[in-house]
């Protein structure tokens, strides 16, 4: 296994399923999470450069539940405050002795830090709108607590793509397995990198591209990370592309609806998201069940 989390094609298919098979040993069935004194001597940092409740909150969580000491360090309060740079923020970290930092910022960093810095272990939390892939293994987890496997399963990624590293990792992970289709929809405007995709198809319309499926993920539109404008009417675009109970009739009927979060209620309704079919409060939990496997991994390597 490489030293550091940057990406999720830092992962082999086997390190993924091993990783998965691993954080099961730490949630139950009722949810609740083993904790064990197993890092007493670790310190892990939680350094956020943008904002995060789920992420941000897991990571302090899963490391808490496996005896690490924990070092939340909130932006707003820093040292960046007062115009000093990540790459010396981070190293001061590391001569505090921080063993392991997780890393969200908005811009691609962590490569560069994880070259400077050899001691410490990087865990990639949120790259820009490049990469994010603990949220991938986690929604991996997700799929197969409830279809088994990936392999054969109809996927369909809706909203806001163009922006969204939940996807670009999402769709590097699931690019293991052997998935029947990948179906890219959603305004036009937001899926430009998705209209010619390397695996899956770029559907338009909506309803069509869920038909039959098993997996529907939704995304919210990121208002923060656009460059310009896009004068969009909400009224329209909910009736393209929000997941409604009517739409959610075209796909399976045990089809199961996640959601990374925050959500807006744009992309997906009240009543799909407290449905039968959502596992979008699975997916939370599961973060940090595979948070907690991919630290004890990675703080014992
Ligand atoms: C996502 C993110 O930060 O990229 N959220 C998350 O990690 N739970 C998606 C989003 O912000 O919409």
């Amino acid at each position: 296994m490489a030293k550091n989390l940057l990406s999720i094609k830092d992962l082999t298919k086997e390190e993924i399923l091993d990783l998965i098979k691993f954080s099961n040993n730490f949630i139950d069935d009722e949810g609740n999470f083993r904790k064990e004194n197993l890092f007493p001597e670790k310190i892990v940092a939680n350094v956020f450069c943008e904002p995060s409740t789920r992420t941000k909150s897991s990571f302090a969580i899963a490391a808490g539940n496996l005896g690490c000491s924990v070092v939340d360090f909130n932006i707003d309060n820093s040292s960046v405050q007062k115009g000093e740079s990540i790459f010396e923020t981070v190293d001061a970290l590391n001569l505090m002795g921080v063993d392991l930092c997780v890393l969200r910022h908005p811009k691609s960093v962590i490569r560069e830090l994880a070259e400077s810095l050899p001691k410490m272990v990087f865990i990639n939390a949120g790259e820009g709108a490049i990469s994010h892939p603990t949220q991938a293994l986690l929604d991996i987890k997700t799929i197969i607590d409830h279809k088994n496997s990936l392999d054969g399963l109809k996927i369909v990624i809706v909203g806001d793509l163009d922006h969204s590293r939940v996807t670009s990792s999402f769709v590097e992970g699931i690019s293991n397995f052997d998935v029947d289709s990948l179906i890219f929809s959603g305004h036009p405007e937001m899926c430009s990198k998705y209209q010619n995709p390397e695996i899956g198809k770029y559907e338009p319309d909506f309803e069509k591209a869920l038909q039959d499926a098993d997996v529907v993920m939704t995304l919210r539109i990121q208002y923060e990370r656009f460059e310009k404008d896009l004068d969009l009417d909400l009224e329209t675009y909910k009736n393209s592309y929000q997941l409604s109970t009517s739409k959610l009739g075209c796909a399976k009927a045990d089809a199961i609806i996640m959601h990374p979060g925050p959500v807006n209620y744009v992309e997906i309704t009240e009543a799909v998201y407290d449905s039968e079919n959502s596992v979008i409060r699975q997916q939370i939990a599961n973060g940090v069940a595979i948070r907690m496997a991919v630290l004890s991994r990675f703080l014992s390597s």
